[in-house]
Parts: structure tokens; C-alpha cells; sequence
């Protein structure tokens, strides 16, 4: 994740902002660069790799200023160089960036088209030529900055400074978390209130939307029409940690949050954004020359590897073996020498995940790995790593890590794909565009999470709860039905809808919610038929689906509305309502929704 900070200061703020990206290293970078307001215009200094080189750098070029932006950058468009990393400018303003623009392509174009002179491959400029052409149209910075929101798309926060503007910051947030620090006449944005703990703990967070004026006196919020909202300042404590939970009252919630921040930061990591291309590190194996693939892991973890299964047998037309590693470790199967097996983890610390990775590699079988931490022991016995860029889970219950590994699971199946001669280049552009809009679906459902907090009451008294999908919403049924179980203690159980009539329709009675997941794709119409047969027996149905509840032709008692996605990404978007709907009932239920009782974050004994 790209980090981001700025300060309007008393005196100089050049050491003030290599303070604060001090404090955001944790969030992972490349290069790091910061700008400030000088008597001669904007002046900058950047540097590839630590921080230490940008310090060195300042030591025998100093900046000058009282204002200023910083930030470390995680590569997304355009490889670790000094041209790429931000701040990235124009001789009228600077800005850094954290998250995608989804359409800087065709802002691109339209802006070379018209001169604009552009340094580098990053999708960030395009925002700094954007802000110049309409401040050379006359327009004031706010004017101009208002303008510019409204041209972009996708899930980003945003810091800017402007030349002649010694009193003057902008910042914006559309997915990705940003903070205003309140000083003694002096004012602070941060990504996160760790970042601003060495100069205040007065922080207020921005909501998705909002665009906040800055001077030294305070700052005006503004909302995605240009009104004025108010948000509350609060006191932070995150002076002493490495990770705090924001505003949120739990990291949980937080980690829900984060995700159309670290799901775009995990895809630009892996997908070539400026051409709708998948571009993966080395394998250790060749797609085309392997006849099966085996998928292993535990929990969440597990089903994240079942919604692949349908990806690579789909798409890449890949036969796909898929366990629970605490059942594929004793099953001692014979594998071909040479194999592929993929072993996906939170941790990388399972015990039986890294039991079946030890009982693949004595079956000379290659073995890759989708972690979210880089050092963990599955990490290291792995030939290769293909890591989570989600940042530190501290929630028990898995989401952010979750999404993430659907994220790598589903460009390493595009890759498989490509590589098996099964999809073409336009299609690949269409699944990649895909995903690159999923950040900003995610960030869609998180603006409005009223009906969650009504569901959890009815819910709250359920004995058990019944969730159905068919396709790559089944594995998010199991999913939704395991984050319901393990944080709120209530039993559900998650079933491929089609099996309803195998048994589980015993089940239903007035007293039983059923949760569909139906996202209006292929098998929607076979789905609304289980549904007919739940509401039949007077299920109570909720829907979580872009159909509207008419279209289940039958009594819904809740529907949950999910924007239209393509179907390829559906279990990405589809996670955040089974999350949501977990999290507010546990809340409701007032348990410990951060460390439930009998679970550990990592399971690492049997
Ligand atoms: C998920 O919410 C649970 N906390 C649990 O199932 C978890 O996914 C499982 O223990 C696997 O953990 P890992 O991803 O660290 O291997």
C-alpha cells in the first residue's frame, strides 16, 4: 500500500514529512519522494529504495518550505524509479496518490493530445496535468481540484499542493483511507493516524467521497457535490503502535474497509494496468505443461483455493484438485513428479497447510504459495511466493486477506489461460478490466452499511442460518456461513443451492434465514428456483444480489443490493455483503468480534 502525508507547518516541514513516511514504512514501498511550496514555486526530491537514499539526498539538496506532501510508493503503473515515484508535478501544483485510476488511459490520451508534457508511466500524473489544465482555464485550485474529482474513476486518496499557495492543501478520498490532523496552527493528512502521531492526536477521517480544504486554521470537508459535512475530530492513540484501528471500533471493521485500498494494491502488483495485461513474477512451472493443478489450505484460506478451482477449470480449462489441508496431508495421494500444487495462507504459519506443502515438495511436486506474510515458514519452503499485499490482519476473522488471495488466485488463472491457449488477448483485457473495477464496487457497498446493522437484529435470534450459492458463489456461501459461525457463534452452514433438495430443505421453517447469493449471471434463473422452494416452506430469504427482489418471484424478507459486476469477479464483490452481514450481527450480539472466543489468527498446531 502507498502511504501519504502532507503538512501545512510553522517552519520548515522537509524532516517533518521523512518523520511521517518513517511511520507508514510498515505499509511496504520502493521508492519515496516529497514537494513543498518554496518562494521559487514547487520544488521536489525523490529516490528509489529506502528512505534513507531520500534523507541523503536532502542532506546535500535541502527543500525548502513550510508546506508539503510526501509519500512512499508501492509500484502500480509504471516499474520503482525516481521518475515514477510521487510527488508527481506540473510547474502549477504536486500531488501523491494512493490507490488506481481506473480511466487514466483515456485521460492520458485526451491530455497528450493537448501537450500535456508527461515524465512518467504512472496514472498519478495524469491528476497533476488535470489540476493544470483547469487552473490555466481560470480556475482557483478548490475550483479546479473539484473539477478534476469528477473526472476520475476508481478507488484512490489524494494530497496536493499548489504554486503561490504557501497557505493551502487539498485532499480527497474515494476507497482509500486518508486522515486530517489537527495541530496548533498547524494542520497535517495522513493515510493513517499512525502516520500523524508524532505531530497531533486530534484526527479526523474522511469519509468515502469527501474532499477537504486545508489551511492552517482548519479545514473545510466537502462532500463528492461540493457541500460542506462535518466529521468528527477525535482523539487517536496510535502514538505507540505500528497499527491502529482508525475510526473503527474494531480491526475487523477497519480490515473490511481496506479492502478497495489493498485489493487494487494487491492487482497493480500483478496486472499491467495501462494495458489490461497480466504480469506475473516467474512461475516455477509452465501452465501448458501441467495436466492437473492441487490447490491446499485451511478455513477462509480454503475457500478462496474452491472459487480457483472454478477459475482455472473454467478459464484456463485446467483440472483442479482442491482440499482442506488438514484432509490432503494424510491422504497421501500419488502425484506425478513435476506437478503444480499451490498452497494459499493468511499467515503462511498453518500447521496443515505447511504439512501438505512438506508432503508435496517429498513428492517432487513445484510449489507456489499466495501468502500475505513474506518471512512465514510457507513462505520460505515455497519455490515461489506470490504475496497478498493486504498489510497486517489483525482480526481473527479473515476479509481483507481473503479478497486479496482471490485477487493473485484470479490473475494466476488468467495467466494459466494465456498460457494454455484457452484465452485470448481480448479476453484477457475484458477479465482484467474486470477486476481492475472491483475496488470501486467495494468500495460502492462500504458507503452504505444501514441495512446490515437492520439485518443483525432478526438475524441475532436465528438458531441457524442457512447461505446458497451455485457456481463461484458457493465457495462465498461457505465463506459467509463461516464468518457468521466463528464470530457471532450462531450455526450456519453454507450449501451449493442445488443440493437444497438433497436434504438441507428439512432444514427450512418460519424460523430459518436463508441467505442467496445471486449475482444475475448464468445460474441466476436456476438459483430463484431454490429460493421459490425455501420461500415455499416459509424461509425467511435474504437476498444478496444486483436483481431486485421482484425478480426472486417470491417473498424476500431482505434483499441486499450489490452492484452489477461481471461474473468473473462476482465472489471478490460478493465477500464484502457475507463480511458485513457477519460483522454487524456479532456487533448486535456484543461478542468479541476481534478475538472470538476459542480461535487464534493463526492456527499453527494441529
Ligand atoms: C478465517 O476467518 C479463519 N480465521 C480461519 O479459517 C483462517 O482462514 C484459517 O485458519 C487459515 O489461516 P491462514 O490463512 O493463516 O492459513
Amino acid at each position: 500500500m502507498c502511504g501519504i502525508v502532507g503538512v501545512l507547518g510553522k517552519g520548515p516541514v522537509a524532516e517533518l514529512l521523512v518523520d511521517a513516511l518513517k511511520r507508514l514504512e510498515y505499509r511496504g514501498y520502493d521508492s519515496t519522494g516529497i514537494a513543498t511550496v518554496a518562494d521559487r514555486g514547487i520544488e521536489r526530491r525523490r529516490a528509489e529504495g529506502k528512505l534513507r537514499n531520500l534523507e541523503l539526498l536532502l542532506r546535500s539538496e535541502p527543500l525548502p518550505g513550510n508546506a508539503g506532501i510526501g509519500h512512499t510508493r508501492w509500484a502500480t503503473h509504471g516499474k520503482p524509479s525516481e521518475a515514477n515515484a510521487h510527488p508527481h508535478m506540473t510547474g502549477d501544483v504536486a500531488v501523491v496518490h494512493n490507490g488506481i485510476i481506473e480511466n487514466f488511459r483515456e485521460l492520458k490520451a485526451e491530455l497528450l493530445a493537448e501537450g500535456a508534457p508527461f515524465t512518467s508511466d504512472t496514472d498519478t500524473e495524469v491528476i497533476a496535468h488535470l489540476i493544470t489544465r483547469e487552473l490555466r482555464d481560470g480556475k482557483d485550485p478548490i475550483a479546479a481540484v473539484h473539477k478534476t474529482l469528477s473526472h476520475l474513476q476508481g478507488a484512490f486518496a489524494l494530497a496536493m499542493i499548489f504554486t503561490g499557495h504557501d497557505d493551502l492543501m487539498i485532499a480527497a478520498r474515494q476507497g482509500s483511507p486518508l486522515a486530517i490532523g489537527y495541530g496548533d496552527g498547524e494542520m497535517f493528512v495522513g493515510s493513517d493516524a499512525i502516520a500523524l502521531a508524532p505531530f497531533t492526536d486530534n484526527i479526523a477521517y474522511l469519509e468515502d467521497g469527501d474532499w477537504a480544504v486545508i489551511n492552517r486554521e482548519g479545514a473545510e470537508i466537502r462532500d463528492q457535490a461540493g457541500a460542506v459535512v462535518d466529521r468528527t475530530v477525535t482523539k487517536s492513540h496510535a502514538a505507540g503502535l505500528v497499527v491502529d484501528k482508525g475510526n473503527f471500533r474494531h480491526f475487523m471493521a477497519k480490515e473490511i474497509h481496506e479492502q478497495p485500498e489493498v485489493v487494487g494494491h494487491t492487482l497493480a502488483h500483478y496486472v499491467d494496468l495501462a494495458n489490461y495485461r497480466v504480469s506475473l513474477p516467474d512461475l516455477p512451472f509452465d501452465f501448458s505443461n501441467v495436466s492437473r493443478l492441487s490447490l491446499s489450505a485451511c478455513g477462509t484460506a480454503f475457500y478462496a483455493c474452491f472459487v480457483a478451482k472454478y477459475w482455472f477449470e473454467r478459464w484456463a480449462k485446467l483440472p483442479v484438485d482442491a482440499d482442506i489441508a488438514s484432509e490432503f496431508r494424510y491422504r497421501e495421494i500419488g502425484m506425478e513428479p513435476g506437478g503444480a500444487a499451490l498452497f494459499v495462507s493468511q499467515s503462511g504459519e498453518t500447521a496443515d497447510t505447511l504439512a501438505s506443502l512438506r508432503y508435496c515438495r517429498e513428492q517432487n511436486q513445484h510449489v507456489l504459495s499466495v501468502v500475505n506474510v513474506r518471512e512465514s515458514s510457507i513462505a520460505r519452503e515455497s519455490d515461489a511466493v506470490l504475496p497478498t499485499l493486504g498489510g497486517p490482519e489483525i482480526g481473527v476473522a479473515s476479509t481483507k486477506a481473503f479478497t486479496c488471495q482471490l485477487t493473485v488466485l484470479a490473475c494466476l488463472a488468467i495467466a494459466a489461460g494465456k498460457a494454455r491457449g484457452t484465452i485470448s488477448p481480448e479476453r484477457e483485457t475484458e477479465l482484467v478490466k474486470a477486476l481492475v473495477e472491483v475496488p470501486r464496487h467495494m468500495a460502492e457497498i462500504l458507503r452504505d452499511e444501514s441495512p446490515y446493522e437492520a439485518l443483525a437484529h432478526s438475524l441475532s435470534k436465528a438458531r441457524d442460518v442457512l447461505y446458497l450459492g451455485r457456481g463461484t458463489s458457493y465457495p462465498i456461501a461457505l465463506e459467509g456461513a463461516l464468518k457468521l459461525k466463528e464470530i457471532s457463534y450462531i450455526h450456519a452452514e453454507g450449501y451449493a443451492a442445488g443440493e437444497l433438495k438433497h436434504g438441507p430443505i428439512a432444514l427450512i421453517d418460519e424460523s430459518v434465514p436463508v441467505i442467496v447469493i445471486a449475482p444475475q449471471d448464468e445460474l441466476f434463473d436456476k438459483t430463484v428456483s431454490n429460493m421459490q422452494e425455501v420461500a415455499a416452506r416459509e424461509g425467511k430469504i435474504i437476498l444478496v444480489s444486483d436483481a431486485d427482489a421482484l425478480r426472486a418471484g417470491c417473498a424476500v424478507q431482505t434483499r441486499l443490493a450489490v452492484p452489477t459486476v461481471h461474473p468473473f469477479v462476482s465472489p471478490l464483490v460478493y465477500a464484502v455483503p457475507v463480511q458485513l452481514i457477519a460483522y454487524h450481527t456479532a456487533v448486535f450480539m456484543g461478542t468479541d468480534v476481534d478475538q472470538p472466543r476459542n480461535l487464534a489468527k493463526s492456527v499453527t498446531v494441529e
